[in-house]
């Protein structure tokens, strides 16, 4: 299999000047230079889907609202996947988990990592995330990056960036390398046993 991967850098949130653009931005601009996968930015804003109200679970019955059916399609047409997600509540934005409660199969035997931040550097969302994800046969990896209660003060405060934490780029290089060898490894085997 030689086509490139295809990863797709989700936000998890929709909130009026959310903190989400800066992460992903800068998660981009270090994705570029994979040249063995294309990521794909995908914004919720794009697939503004109702508080989930289908008669019929996804697992049973595809969701039939117009935005729901977009954000599948493209879910279907990616790898993998990176979530950047704050934390509200010690979990993660309602609009992300409504975003997942609409689909199903297009999110199967794929791998997962993620970027966090907030005041525990959002490991409370990212491992409650996990554990939904793992309902939704995704593979959650190991690797994650995690911005920390004083990165994230100073980035919304002290106009710092990214730039100025190099352990973040760091983590997340080695974060998208695992996801990258996940993506790879489990491309090839939804493949192999599709053709069965
Ligand atoms: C409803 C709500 C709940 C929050 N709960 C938490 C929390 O439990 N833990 C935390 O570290 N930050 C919490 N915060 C602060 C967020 O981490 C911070 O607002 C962050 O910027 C949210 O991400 P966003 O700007 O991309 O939406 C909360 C914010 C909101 C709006």
């Amino acid at each position: 299999m030689t086509d490139a991967l295809r990863i797709g850098v989700i936000l998890g949130s929709t909130r009026v000047g959310r903190f989400a653009d800066k992460p992903a931005g800068w998660l981009m601009g270090l994705a570029q230079k994979h040249t063995g996968a294309t990521f794909d930015r995908l914004d919720l804003l794009d697939y503004p889907m109702p508080f989930f109200d289908q008669p019929k679970s996804p697992f049973r019955e595809p969701s039939k609202d117009e935005a729901a059916q977009r954000w599948a399609k493209k879910l279907g047409e990616l790898d993998g996947f990176i979530f950047v997600t704050g934390e509200y509540n010690h979990s993660v934005p309602a609009v992300l988990k409504n975003a997942l409660d609409h689909v199903y199969a297009e999110f199967n035997r794929k791998p997962a990592t993620f970027v966090g931040y907030g005041n525990a550097g959002g490991a409370r969302a990212i491992e409650q995330l996990r554990l939904m994800l793992v309902e939704l046969q995704v593979a959650p990896l190991r690797n994650a990056v995690h911005v920390s209660r004083e990165q994230f003060m100073g980035m919304l405060l002290e106009g710092k960036t990214f730039a100025d934490f190099p352990l973040l780029a760091q983590g997340a290089e080695a974060m998208i390398k695992e996801l990258l060898w996940w993506a790879e490894a489990l491309r090839a085997a939804r493949l192999r046993i599709e053709q069965r």
